[in-house]
């Protein structure tokens, strides 16, 4: 268990934004140690705080794991008597909840259910030995989440101190079935370093989630503030003065002006309507400078220095218009914002080619189950 003041956490993201969620870790205002980039995740190692800190700040990360212990383990049952060695008593008390979650890779625990299971018997079996009575599961808020993480014969159990999935910031009570998820619309926004001195548009904004993540970066805003509550506020080693430093912290580091506008738009009144709401959810309102136009006749308020947009990817027999969508976008960003860097992230390989620029970066990004790209273009200056 640990008390001491180096533990090795382990954050995860989508594939392809380890090296953003990396610059975060090393930031200064999280100031993690050992950042090394893995699949799908980042490692990192530092104090109790960093580990809080990570939670209050990071924007493209999905969850934040501390590692608990590691062994060795040739089955299932080498796995239970393994995790029967460790301290749970001490992790929680009898009345508190936990969960199980677990991954197993090219193993010979093969099923992840069952190595969860393994795992919830010997953290039951450990708390009936000591006190004669088992604590409950409870899948949707545990008090305690684990992370069981298996590959080949190396089993890593993890406490996790995220608990419900960073993305879910507190601004949106309910997912918009087209809204990007939150991490993937931040990554986008830090790709572009943009700071909120300059200009920046979401022409296509739907529910304005890149819109919104962007004026919290321009704003400086920790992601995590808006959060009612983290699990590891209830563990036995949680220290509450840090946590009360890393917030106070975060609260003044916090700017209450942006310099130059977020302005976002987008030809459905009732995406935008979504957008309203969410940045009023966020207290954003009065950052952001909407517009309901088709993007061929849209005219931001203001010339964008940074484009981030996740236009419309679907199949052309569902959306005859999408060829046609993805030009009008083309001619948007040749004309009316010549000079500026855009990132455009997709589910569609296919559409790019119709906004007639040639793209300075592609990188990969696992979207769910999609093979995604966040593209970016250097838009010509007018004339070049
Ligand atoms: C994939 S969704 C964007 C989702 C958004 N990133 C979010 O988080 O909610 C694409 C958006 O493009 C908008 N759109 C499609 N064609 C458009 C056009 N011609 N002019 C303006 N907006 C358009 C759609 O209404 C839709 O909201």
């Amino acid at each position: 268990m640990h008390f001491d003041d180096d533990v090795a956490y382990f954050a995860t993201c989508a594939k392809g934004l380890e090296s953003v969620l990396a610059a975060e870790l090393s930031a200064p205002r999280i100031g993690a140690k050992d950042v090394r980039a893995g699949a799908s995740g980042v490692y990192f190692a530092g104090t109790r705080a960093t580990g809080y800190l990570a939670n209050l700040w990071l924007r493209t990360g999905i969850r934040v794991l501390a590692e608990h212990g590691r062994a060795v383990v040739d089955g299932p049952d080498d796995l239970y008597d393994w995790a029967c060695s460790l301290p749970w008593t001490k992790l929680m008390r009898l009345e508190q909840t936990f969960s199980v979650e677990a991954r197993v890779r090219d193993s010979a625990i093969t099923h992840s259910k069952y190595a969860a299971m393994r795992i919830k018997d010997a953290l039951c079996d450990t708390f009936r030995d000591a006190t004669g009575a088992r604590p409950n599961v409870n899948v949707e808020a545990a008090d305690l989440p684990l992370f069981l993480y298996v590959y080949r014969d190396e089993a890593i159990l993890y406490r996790d101190l995220s608990g419900v999935t960073l993305h879910k910031r507190g601004y949106r009570d309910a997912m918009h079935k087209s809204s990007l998820n939150e991490c993937v619309a931040a990554s986008l926004v830090l790709l572009s370093k943009w700071d909120g001195s300059k200009p920046f548009c979401d022409p296509m904004c739907g529910s304005g989630t890149i819109a919104l993540e962007a004026a919290m970066i321009g704003l400086n805003r920790a992601p995590g503030l808006l959060r009612k509550r983290f699990p590891f506020e209830g563990w036995p080693d949680f220290d509450r003065a840090a946590w009360k430093d890393c917030k106070s912290r975060a609260h003044g580091e916090a700017r209450f002006d942006l310099a130059a506008p977020v302005c976002v738009n987008d030809h459905h009144a009732g995406a935008l309507a979504l957008a309203k709401k969410d940045a009023e959810a966020a207290g954003l309102t009065g950052f952001l400078r909407f517009d309901q136009k088709d993007i061929a006749d849209y005219v931001p308020p203001e010339k964008p220095a940074v484009v981030c947009v996740n236009p419309p990817w679907g199949e052309r027999l569902k959306d005859p218009e999408l060829d046609a969508t993805w030009r009008k976008l083309g001619t948007f960003l040749r004309e009316r914002c010549a000079g500026a860097e855009a990132f455009v992230f997709t589910g569609n390989a296919d559409v790019p080619r119709h906004l007639e620029l040639k793209a300075a970066q592609r990188r990969p990004v696992k979207y769910g189950k999609m093979d995604c790209l966040a593209l970016r273009y250097a838009v010509p200056e007018a004339g070049a």
